[in-house]
């Protein structure tokens, strides 16, 4: 059976006291919306239909063409959000599942288990429902006290004492028959206490027509977190970042401390990886089995393969294969390139530069915009010239070569296979396979000249007193 999803993401947000939609506040990285999109269509809906209003524009822009759009520019309840849909229902059949757009906990397997109820006991409607404490402000479900079966949802504002004591409340997430919602919507009406249209008017409306309404109750009160403020915002996230960590725990990774690790939902880390405190993984990260990574480390949108270290440093963009290690302090910059078994050490920066298998560049250097050979061994503190003021120039080094300690090489420049350069050397032109290079000034030593200054620095002292 086919399966559509509407997300109702129109509302201002004015509680956000942002210039930014709601729905566009990142949670974990991702914004609050598009994690709903993401959850429907994991679920099997293939296009979901956004309702956007406020700040719209940017909404469209951040989801781009996954989603359809329908525009509701005088928000005027969920009723009308949803009515707003009407011309992408047309001819649609199956079920339609309703989602509002600020719920970032919301997963597919909610979307999938509503929508498996709802197909197997043949329902118009299937609302995802929890029990609460309190349920004040919320939409109360009303039973049938024989079947069971829900009769209608009171909006709190509208309810009597009696449907107040109800604790069963609307999640807002439902699934509806999409016939039968596309005949009754139009028909909704704005005769309530907030002036507003009800969606949930639709599930008493169905009844009157002989139609069956399941409420489904989620013991996972997540289905309700909703986001209309900073705070709530920030306690989403806390949320998720653990659901996320969880996660990868028991896939095998070990999370040494959840309360100082944050992880993005779509990082991928394989068994036997150890992260440690106080490190953060953000963006398309992917990390092999068998690594350390942290503590104190930040990784974003990086390859880390298997069996490699990362301590204490920042990776961006960088890749790194098979048992290559970096850090402490090491600073991997875009199109950084650790080949198998390199080793970088502390403060070296990588820039936009590929270390071929064994390389060791094990302390205070800058490798920027260059190739460096296999088991190249480059000395303390090698700086690549790479820029000149206007542009960026690369370095060459061959295999097997070996860069001695406080050395500039200045780009444009190659050297070659197996070379050395003397410490301290100031490189300015190519060096062939094998040679020595030497670009420094020749060393002079005056025999006993230090033991002679000082005398006379002596002498002048004693006379002057
Ligand atoms: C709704 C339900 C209530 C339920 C509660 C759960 C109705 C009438 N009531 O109430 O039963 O317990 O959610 O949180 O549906 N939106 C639009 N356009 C609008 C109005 C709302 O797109 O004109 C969107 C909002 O952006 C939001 C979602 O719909 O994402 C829910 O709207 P909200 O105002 O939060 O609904 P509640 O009144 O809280
Ligand atoms: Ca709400």
């Amino acid at each position: 059976m086919s399966l559509t999803a509407i997300i109702l993401a129109a509302g201002k947000g004015t509680r956000m006291k942002s210039d930014k939609p709601k729905g566009l506040h990142p949670v974990c990285g991702i914004p609050i919306v598009e994690l709903i999109v993401r959850a429907a269509i994991e679920a099997g809906a293939e296009k979901p239909i956004v309702v956007v209003g406020h700040g719209g524009d940017q909404v469209v822009k951040a989801l781009g063409d996954r989603c359809d759009y329908a525009w509701q520019h005088d928000p005027q309840g969920t009723g009308h959000a949803a009515q707003q849909t009407l011309p992408f229902l047309e001819d649609l059949e199956g079920a339609v599942i309703v989602a509002p757009g600020d719920t970032p906990l919301l997963d597919a397997d909610v979307f999938s288990r509503l929508a498996s109820v709802h197909g197997q006991n043949r329902n118009h409607c299937t609302i995802a429902t929890a029990i609460l404490p309190d349920a004040t402000g919320y939409g109360r479900v009303i039973r049938d006290p024989q079947t069971g079966l829900a009769t209608a949802i009171v909006e709190h504002k509208d309810s009597t004492d009696e449907q107040r004591a109800v604790r069963e409340v609307n999640s807002a997430v439902y699934c509806f028959d999409v016939k039968t919602l596309r005949e009754l919507l139009p028909q909704l009406s704005n005769d309530n206490v907030q002036g507003e249209f009800y969606l949930t008017d639709v599930i008493k409306m169905i009844v009157e027509r002989g139609g069956r309404c399941e409420a489904l109750p989620f013991d996972d009160d997540a289905i309700l977190v909703g986001v209309n403020d900073r705070w709530q915002l920030a306690l989403a996230a806390k949320e998720l970042r653990v659901r996320i960590l969880r996660k990868h725990a028991l896939n095998g990774v070990s999370i040494v401390d959840p309360d100082s690790t944050y992880i993005e939902p779509d990082v991928l880390i394989g068994p036997d990886t150890i992260i440690e405190p106080g490190t953060i993984i953000e963006g398309r990260t992917v990390i092999g089995r068998n690594c350390v990574i942290g503590p104190n480390t930040k990784v974003q949108n990086s390859s880390v393969g298997d069996e490699c270290l990362v301590l204490m440093s920042h990776l961006s963009r960088a890749t790194l294969l098979t048992g290559a290690r970096c850090g402490p302090f090491a600073n991997l910059r875009p199109g950084a390139v650790l080949g198998p078994r390199v080793k970088v050490g502390n403060f070296v920066e990588v820039k936009n530069a590929v270390l071929e298998e064994g390389v060791a560049v094990s302390h205070l250097s800058y490798i920027g915009d260059g190739s460096v050979g296999a088991d190249t061994n480059i000395g303390a503190g090698t700086i690549f010239c790479n820029y000149d003021g206007f542009a960026k120039h690369r370095t060459e080094i061959g295999s097997g070569a070996f860069i001695g300690s406080n050395s500039t090489l200045v780009a444009p420049v190659t050297i070659g296979n197996g070379a050395m350069i003397a410490a301290g050397s100031v490189i300015t032109r190519d060096v062939p396979d094998q040679a020595l290079a030497v670009g420094r000034s020749r060393q002079e030593t005056k025999e006993e000249w230090a033991q002679r200054w000082r005398t006379s620095k002596m002498a002048a002292q004693t006379g002057t007193e």
